[in-house]
């Protein structure tokens, strides 16, 4: 192998990025791990530290290191070109932690299993935002503190009623969201950790509000306030489902089934919305505006729209006669097995095996749900096709979560939003991580131009 050597100029900048050495290492007489790049353009030598960081000891470099390469001194330096981010770590967390290969989800340590098993929703949005389970009195005062903001002002609701009939949920949670800023405009205040608190708070408390509002507009219902004697989940159900009856009393079987899986969807890392809620979070923003973009994220069809086009997808299967021709055409190319397939998971994602579990629970009490079959083949068909199998495709937690809530009567097009309700606990969590990140700057990529050089204006149109 080729003597590493360290040039002056750049690449001596380079060398003066080392991180301080590993002490085990430099005691065995061993170097600090780093990358050895030699630059063929100029033969210069560069020694990238190599950082061994986090729980689980995953391997980067940071990207700025390679700007020390370049062939001139006033030469912008060498970027990494990484459209999607598919290999590029954006930030340090603490939150959440994925291993993809093996099927494993945690939050701060916790096996996803475990909390669903056992936690209550709020003690899993606290346990995310402050690293610990709450103890008894945090937990007491912090489930008075989401009951006591549920109420949103009453203009909401003439804002609600521009929305035409068949408006999309997500399309109202989204703005009603978003103009909450406008009436906490002290939630700007992002330095102030007073006022972050009782953003977070509010956010908690209200998008729970917003969606049943968003769902009772649709259906031409009137808006139910909420209820502070219910649980979280309770009360939600309540503002969604309650008639004329003086106090709502959930089934159960779906409080408990919609608990787990408000627990399932708490957190994710850097998924694509949580990635929304930080890019758009460091502009320094509000962090409701921060979270309208997160739903704005989370809406589309690649993301938590996607346990909408499972059952769209279903339905439109029909029967399950017709499951192998199903399969054989996304094969060949046209369209895609929904709730299939994820970008971390390269194995069963551990949320989809409880969801599936669940679903059964769910099944006992309200009847079996006449597409269970053809998920059941779907699922069975996929797992057995060298297609699937070797580009690591497995269900993901959106094949089965559509026909839970569908049992649960809710409609197709608020699946999502009831996604959205539970990431809420995410996004805040990870919005105030990246605050507190001393790292963390404004998130603005690089771009490689590959459009026109410079060019006299001539006019087209006169
Ligand atoms: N059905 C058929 N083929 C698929 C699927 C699928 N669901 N997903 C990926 N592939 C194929 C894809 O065509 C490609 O094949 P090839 O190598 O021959 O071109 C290969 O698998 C790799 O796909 P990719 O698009 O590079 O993978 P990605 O990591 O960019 O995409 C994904 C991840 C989740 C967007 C994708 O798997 C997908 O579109 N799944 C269906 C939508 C879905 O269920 N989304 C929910 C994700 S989980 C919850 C959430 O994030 O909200």
């Amino acid at each position: 192998m080729a003597k590493t050597q360290t040039e002056s100029g750049a690449a001596g900048a380079a060398a003066a990025t080392l991180e301080k050495p590993d002490t085990k290492a430099s005691a065995a007489g061993a170097a600090a791990p780093a990358l050895d790049i030699t630059d063929s353009r100029t033969g210069k030598a560069y020694s990238v530290p190599i950082m061994a960081e986090g729980v689980v000891g995953d391997t980067t470099i940071r990207a700025m290191d390679l700007r020390k390469i370049k062939t001139a001194p006033d030469e912008f330096g060498l970027m990494t070109y990484d459209p999607a981010f598919m290999n590029t770590a954006s930030c340090k967390s603490a939150i959440t932690y994925i291993d993809g290969d093996n099927g494993i989800l945690r939050y701060r340590g916790y096996p996803i299993e475990q909390l669903a098993e056992n936690a209550t929703f709020l003690e899993v949005a606290w346990l995310l935002r402050h690293g610990e389970l709450p103890n008894k009195d945090e937990y007491k005062q912090w489930v008075r503190d989401v009951t006591y903001h549920t109420y949103v002002h009453e203009n909401i609701k003439s804002f609600l009623q521009g929305f035409r009939y068949d408006a999309h949920p997500m399309s109202m949670l989204c703005s009603t969201v978003a103009a909450l800023s406008s009436f906490y405009p002290e939630a700007k205040n992002i330095a102030d950790p007073e006022q972050r608190n009782i953003s977070i708070i509010r956010l908690l408390a209200k998008v729970p509000t917003l969606a049943a509002f968003a769902y009772r507009h649709v259906k031409g219902l009137p808006f139910i306030y909420p209820d502070n004697n219910l649980s979280y989940v309770e009360n939600f159900l309540s503002m969604v489902a309650r008639m004329s009856e003086s106090q709502y009393a959930g089934n159960p079987v779906f409080v408990k089934a919609l608990e787990v899986l408000f627990i399932l969807h708490a957190d994710h890392e850097q998924n694509c919305s949580t990635n929304a809620v930080r890019a758009v979070g460091s502009s320094h923003v509000d962090p409701f505006s921060a979270v309208a973009a997160g739903i704005a994220a989370l809406f589309g069809p690649l993301h938590g729209g996607a346990n909408e086009q499972v059952l769209r997808m279903i339905n439109e299967i029909g029967h399950v006669k017709n499951v192998p021709a199903f399969i054989e055409s996304v094969k060949g190319g046209s369209g895609r097995l929904m709730g299939f397939g994820h970008r971390v998971y390269k194995s069963y994602d551990p949320r989809a095996k409880i969801v599936k579990k669940l679903a059964y629970e769910v099944f006992e009490q309200v009847g079996m749900d006449k597409d269970l079959e053809i998920a059941l083949e779907l699922e069975r068909i996929a797992l057995s096709d060298d297609y699937f199998v070797s580009r690591k495709l497995y269900p993901n937690v959106d094949f089965y979560t559509g026909l839970i809530y569908r049992s649960m009567a809710f409609p197709t097009d608020f699946f999502t939003v009831l996604f959205a309700v539970a990431r809420t606990a995410g996004w805040l969590s990870q919005w105030e991580e990246m605050l507190n990140d001393k790292e963390q700057k404004i998130a603005r990529p690089r771009q490689i131009y590959v459009g026109p050089g410079e060019r006299a204006y001539k006019s087209r149109i006169k």
